[in-house]
């Protein structure tokens, strides 16, 4: 059980800055690969996504059919979620992994990079053995994480991230990324996200954990599962990792 509570980052927390979370990163192509392997590869039924955030991903599987929970801390962005066409079809919870109901899932996602939130090595492990037990037996895990040795983070700057969006209803909305410091494998940015109708700047620092792939293969196996296979996510080529483990046991009859 998880000694500290989460507390999500403003940028997902925050309610003015939730809402403009879709419109500022509206290229969600990142999502199709999930999907196709949900849908085409799996043949799932059933589905966990974990750090759903404002529920893109929950909202389009359930479009196809598919039973989804969606679990996030952030009370804002799943306020956004329940708010989408279609969020009715979907459970959502706000909380973490540990937080769940009991649950046979055939497949879970952390979509996004939600694998790089958990920086200490015990709520990474709690998590992963959370999701697994969501899992049915034969069940598959899904995620990606960023490989460190691209150093992805050295653009995370004002200069190269900075926009200026216009969002119908709310005006321009600038943001950008900042790197602040690099801690080994801890990166902490800051995000701040300005509303220029009325002048409100909303501040948000967060830090990523960017583990090994070696790492990460082994956290895997320490919660129980077994690990599928690792392949290059194909929306970020040669950046990042997606890895697939699997629940053990067979799928029941
Ligand atoms: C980069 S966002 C990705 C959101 C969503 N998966 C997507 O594809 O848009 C990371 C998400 O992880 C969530 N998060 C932070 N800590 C978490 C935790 N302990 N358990 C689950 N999700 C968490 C944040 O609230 C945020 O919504």
């Amino acid at each position: 059980m998880r000694e500290t509570e989460v507390v999500p980052d403003a940028i997902f927390d925050h309610p003015r800055v939730a809402a403009v979370y879709d419109p500022l990163d509206p290229d969600r192509t990142d999502l199709d690969e999930y999907a196709r392997i949900i849908v085409d590869e799996l043949g799932a039924r059933t589905l966990l996504d974990v750090g759903c955030g404002t529920g893109t991903f929950g909202v389009l599987l359930a479009g196809r059919g598919i039973a989804v929970v969606g679990v996030d801390p952030a009370r804002a962005s799943v306020a956004v979620a329940r708010g989408k066409p279609g969020a009715d079809a979907v459970t959502w919870i706000v909380g973490t992994a540990e937080d769940l109901p009991a649950l046979q899932v055939d497949a879970a996602t952390m979509t996004a990079n939600v694998a790089q939130v958990f920086l200490d090595d015990d709520d990474w492990a709690a998590t992963l053995v959370a999701i697994s037990h969501a899992l049915r037996p034969g069940g598959t895990l899904i995620f990606e994480a960023r490989r460190p040795e691209v150093r992805a983070w050295e653009g995370w700057t004002k200069e190269a991230s900075g926009q200026v969006v216009s969002v119908p209803g709310v005006g321009d909305v600038e943001d950008w990324v900042q790197v602040t410091s690099v801690d080994g494998e801890f990166v902490t940015f800051d995000s701040p996200t300005i509303f220029h109708a009325d002048g409100e700047r909303i501040e948000s620092t967060s830090t990523l954990r960017f583990r090994s792939r070696a790492a990460i293969e082994d956290s895997i196996v320490h919660a129980g599962l077994e690990l599928v296979e690792v392949r290059d996510l194909a929306y970020a080529p040669g950046r990042s990792w997606l890895y697939l483990a699997r629940r053990p046991g067979a799928a029941p009859a």
